[in-house]
């Protein structure tokens, strides 16, 4: 660690990212690169005809703890600018969604769930993911998540090439034996899946103590 003002050198030396002058495209590795690593939330929605749809987020937090909030961020479907992505054609068609909180062993499903494909694919199908009914929303929760927070719509706020979709979250479901009387989870038996930076994913494995 250096002194609280900083050596001088190191201070020069600091490399210095215009974000005004960088291309979109730059810009996103840049902030992937700087806020990792990342919670996943794991999307399930389903549209006004049934199709059910799974799609990983993690530009993704808590906005409030009282009322209990969500928000994801959600871009432009891949490929096709300024056109929504399914999850968010179900969120705004079905008032709802659920974010699943995937564990590290899901790692394959969750990558397989993020395939653009045409709407009325199933991502459960396509990802082996098993879809099992919700408490208080028509989407579906995944089986295989540590926990599932069925959420209703709150709010969207248009940000540009992003949405951010705020949800209150109604019921909380979670694996038998995943949370303790005194709701405290053991990170190291179930440990949780999280985003770096390109292709590359992080587990509470990896967890330091202070
Ligand atoms: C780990 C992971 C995290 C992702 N995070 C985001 C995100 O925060 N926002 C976003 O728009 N897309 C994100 N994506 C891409 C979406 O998952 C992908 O576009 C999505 O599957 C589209 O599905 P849909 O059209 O069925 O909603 C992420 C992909 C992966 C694999």
């Amino acid at each position: 660690m250096t002194s609280q003002s900083g050596d001088r050198a190191s201070v020069a030396d600091r490399a210095r990212y215009d974000i005004g002058a960088m291309t979109e495209g730059d810009v996103y590795k840049l902030l992937s690169c700087a806020v990792q690593p990342r919670p996943i939330a794991w999307v399930s929605t389903v549209s006004a005809d049934g199709t059910r749809n799974l799609a990983p987020f993690s530009f993704f937090t808590v906005a409030s703890r009282n009322p209990a909030t969500l928000v994801i961020s959600i871009g432009e479907r891949i490929g096709s600018p300024g056109e929504p992505k399914d999850t968010l054609v179900n969120v705004r068609e079905t008032g709802n969604f659920v974010v699943n909180i995937p564990a590290a062993d899901t790692v394959e499903a969750v990558t397989a769930s993020f395939a653009t494909v045409e709407p009325d694919v199933d991502e459960f199908t396509l990802s082996g993911a098993t879809p099992i009914p919700s408490h208080s929303v028509s989407a579906p929760s995944v089986l295989e998540s540590l926990i599932s927070l069925e959420c209703e719509l709150l709010r969207e706020i248009d940000l540009g090439t992003d949405t951010l979709v705020l949800g209150t979250v109604t019921t909380v479901t979670s694996r038998p034996g995943l949370l303790s009387e005194s709701l405290h989870v053991d990170t190291l038996e179930h440990p949780f899946l999280g985003r770096l930076a390109g292709p590359f994913y992080t587990t509470s494995m990896n967890r330091v103590a202070q």
